[in-house]
């Protein structure tokens, strides 16, 4: 079987992909400088012999062989990459341009995880791939967004020069392993609901986004790779489905059973109004579409945190039927 390098796969949407990759039975290598991921994401792969760990930063040169490789090495919610601005920039350029090269000079393949951050505060409803975007260079977000975007342009350069190389513009991608304190909108008001403290609200709640559960998005990420062809293909991956972050909110509490409040703050910095992706290009390319409701998604990721948290405090903190949230965990584990 193929060898495949993942850049980032200590990280939430890596551990996933990865795990998938080593039940198909590929050699997996993960390269992760565990600036955001964690070890604990990917203990159990540890054991397996297909699986190589290297700590290591995609902004230093490296010379590992490898068939195909994804790029999901950067930084990914608010709060880290505005903390790790300059290493975020660094991740989405020199980083980009080593695997890059790696990817040219082993004649592989790469998947490179772009993101709707490309498309900025949107001016256009659904984000189709064409749209070039609504995006500011001095704002708290730019480091990322227009990271990402140089990200992809040089993905478009190499591409010219016989790199055969995919992009796959992710949008919100939430499930278990997600962790919990690192400011992504379904953690926070999950791990609010269950300990009963305030969900915050940054703005009005009126902002709208567009969630993915985690194992779609591997599944999309992992046909992607597989698709035929040399020219150099742009989707949009994630759910259609949009919702108000309100009621996100009021579906978590629902879920949860918790009675935690609700508390509104000043509006986030440069933070988009509306999301939604069209997917009718990866639709109909890669035969896909998401598979799990966001209610369902809900409940596994609502499942994870409660054994997280019960783990750590000693008390199940969801109130309502335990078999319930037992139940959920073992479904989630048969799909991811
Ligand atoms: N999760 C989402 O909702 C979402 C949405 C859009 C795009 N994406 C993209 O998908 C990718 C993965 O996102 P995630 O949610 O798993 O984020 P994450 O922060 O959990 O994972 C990123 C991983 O990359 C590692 N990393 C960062 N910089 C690195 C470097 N220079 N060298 C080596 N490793 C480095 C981190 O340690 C971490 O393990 C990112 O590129 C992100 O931009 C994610």
């Amino acid at each position: 079987m193929p060898r495949i390098l993942v850049a980032g796969g200590a990280g939430f949407v890596g551990s996933h992909l990865m795990r998938r990759l080593l039940a198909q039975g590929h050699e997996v290598v993960c390269v992760d400088n565990l600036s955001t991921g964690f070890v604990s994401n990917i203990e159990e792969l540890l054991e397996n012999p297909n699986f190589r760990f290297m700590e290591a930063d995609i902004t230093d040169p490296f010379h590992i062989p490898f068939d195909a490789a994804f790029n999901l090495a950067c930084p990914a919610s608010p709060p880290h990459y505005q903390r790790l601005s300059l290493e975020t920039i660094d991740a989405c350029t020199v980083g980009v341009r080593n695997l890059l090269r790696a990817t040219l000079r082993n004649g592989g393949r790469l998947v490179h995880a772009s993101t709707s951050e490309v498309y900025g505060d949107p001016e256009v409803h659904p984000q189709r791939e064409r749209y070039h975007g609504n995006v500011g260079t001095l704002t708290e977000r730019a480091c990322y967004d227009e990271g990402k975007r140089l990200a992809e342009t040089l993905c478009y350069e190499y591409h010219k020069r016989g790199c055969s190389v995919r992009i796959a513009r992710l949008f919100n991608t939430y499930g278990p392993f997600m962790h919990q304190d690192d400011g992504r909108v379904v953690s926070n008001f999950i791990v609010s609901a269950l300990t009963g403290r305030p969900l915050t609200i940054y703005g009005d709640g009126s902002q709208t986004r567009s969630f993915c559960f985690v194992s779609d998005t591997v599944d999309a990420l992992v046909r992607f790779m597989d698709l035929p062809g040399e020219h150099l293909p742009v989707f949009n991956l994630g759910n259609p489905r949009e919702m108000q972050v309100i009621d996100l909110a009021r579906l978590v509490l629902r879920l949860t059973g918790s009675a935690a409040p609700i508390h509104f703050l000043p509006p986030a910095a440069a933070d988009p109004g509306r999301r939604r992706p069209c997917i009718q290009r990866a639709r109909r390319a890669l035969d896909w579409r998401p598979q799990v409701e966001l209610e369902k998604g809900l409940q596994y990721t609502i499942a994870y945190f409660s054994e997280l948290l019960q783990a750590q405090t000693g008390r199940f903190t969801a109130s309502g039927d335990v078999a319930r949230f037992q139940q959920a965990s073992a479904d989630a584990g048969a799909l991811i």
